[in-house]
């Protein structure tokens, strides 16, 4: 059996796309590296905004007729059947929950025609990682350690393709980082909707308890995770990151806006104020910390006033990085009703601008460090470029540089030129 996944949306589907490709492969499937080879084709799906789910319809599209569809994913589990009546190319509906029954997918799919959606949540964590030969990267590790969502913020889709929040146990967390470990991986990144909000009540332990174990326990170089809700910020955590140099000194941290005004509106439970004194707390006892976040522009309601304090705090946090996006109104979430008082052209000029002040951060930043060396870690060779690789930093910004090592390696790179979104330069080493 030949397969091919396409995988759209965030770190938490990438993983999720390993684990399939790690149930079918055990099973001696075959994972072919375009669609063309592959008999069947399973669609790791993203609902976060329209465009993300539009893109899997136009996608589904293009493929020739002889071949099985399995939509697996976010669109999957919020749209469940819909999705059969609007693409009737389409074989299967596979939800989030469902991964573990891929292999009975295939079965039936094969054997009959018969279209079904299987899109029930589980209540239990379903216990199950992907072994090095069906991971992405041989560089760089996910372990998925909780999934869902309680937070219900009032634009997301999230909650309604993920379910509620459920944490994996703190020994197979354990297990997968000393796996990881063993096979040479250099880093890993915990992943999660709401990380920080991760607990083994059995066991006793918090996430900066977890994090500080794993700090110890592995040989991993670097440990990152992604994502923390500044709702639930702990103090413990600053003190744990500021004890071990292998978490890196970088947080994901999404703001979504900088007006106490509209978060209350997103029904975030944290205001301007204090997420940035968590910032503030973080930068005082670990000054080299560095933050990316996330920003939602054009929320219903969002004045230019409001859209003003999230500038100052873009302004003020001096982001590595943002990533940005126009409010996208989503079926089942609590705005998605509401009257849109901000015109489009508004919103898109908005997000224009918002781009624009924090390209010049970065570019003013990214200045600093020519003729600095910066450790950076090899994550692949440069496709475009002879004699050239391509690395990340600690703070996940990207290096091109010449260097005759492979990925995998740490190496000092002195910086000789720089664009807001990449470095360039020469391994020293
Ligand atoms: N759990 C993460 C977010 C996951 S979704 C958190 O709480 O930060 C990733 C990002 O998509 C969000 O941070 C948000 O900025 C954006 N997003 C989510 N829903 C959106 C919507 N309806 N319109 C536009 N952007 C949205
Ligand atoms: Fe969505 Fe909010 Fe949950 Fe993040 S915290 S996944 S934005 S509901
Ligand atoms: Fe998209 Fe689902 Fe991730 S909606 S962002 S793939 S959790």
């Amino acid at each position: 059996m030949n397969f091919y996944i396409k995988t759209y949306g965030c770190q938490m589907n990438v993983n999720d796309s390993e684990k399939i490709r790690h149930i079918l492969e055990s099973r001696g499937g075959h994972h072919c590296q375009n669609e063309s080879q592959a008999d069947i084709i399973i669609i790791n799906s993203c609902a976060v905004r329209e465009k993300a789910q539009e893109k899997i319809f136009s996608y589904i599209g293009r493929i020739s007729s002889d071949k099985k569809i399995i939509v697996a994913g976010c669109v999957a589990q919020s749209e469940k059947k819909a999705i059969l009546s609007r693409s009737p190319a389409v074989d299967f509906i596979l939800g989030t929950h469902q991964y573990s029954r891929i292999h009975s997918v295939i079965d039936l799919i094969a054997n009959q025609n018969t279209k079904e959606v299987w899109a029930g949540f589980t209540k239990k964590w379903v216990e199950l990682y992907p072994d090095s030969e069906s991971r992405t990267s041989a560089v760089s590790g996910y372990i998925s350690i909780m999934e869902g969502c309680n937070n219900f913020c009032s634009y997301c889709i999230v909650p309604f393709t993920r379910g509620r929040e459920k944490y994996r146990p703190y020994e197979k967390i354990l297990e997968e980082a000393a796996y990881l470990s063993d096979k040479g991986y250099k880093e890993i990144v915990l992943l999660g909707q709401n990380v920080n909000n991760w607990e083994d009540r059995i066991n006793r332990k918090t996430f900066p308890q977890l994090l500080g174990i794993l700090a110890e326990k592995t040989r991993v170089r670097w440990i990152r995770f992604i994502t923390s809700y500044p709702g639930y910020f702990d103090e413990e955590l600053i003190e744990v990151m500021s004890q071990y140099k292998n978490i890196t000194r970088h947080i994901h941290f999404p703001a979504q806006s900088g007006s106490t005004r509209v978060l209350k509106k997103m029904n975030r439970s944290y205001r301007r104020k204090d997420y940035i004194q968590i910032v503030n707390r973080f930068k005082r006892k670990i000054p080299e910390m560095k933050f990316s976040s996330d920003f939602i522009v054009g929320f219903p309601g969002e004045s230019r006033y409001d859209f003003q304090l999230t500038l100052s705090l873009i302004r003020h946090v001096e982001y590595e990085s943002v990533f940005s996006f126009v409010y996208s109104p989503r079926n089942y979430t609590r705005s998605f009703l509401q009257p849109d008082n901000v015109p489009l052209e508004v919103k898109k000029d908005r997000l224009y601008e918002l781009q624009k002040i924090q390209e010049e951060i970065q570019l003013k930043n990214n200045r600093k460090l020519i003729g600095q060396i910066v450790e950076v870690l090899i994550t692949r060779k440069n496709p475009k470029r002879q004699g050239e690789v391509i690395g990340r930093t600690e703070s996940h910004r990207v290096v091109n540089f010449r260097s005759g090592a492979l990925a995998g390696e740490f190496r000092p790179v002195l910086i000789e030129n720089v664009g807001p979104h990449s470095l360039r330069g020469v391994d020293i080493g």
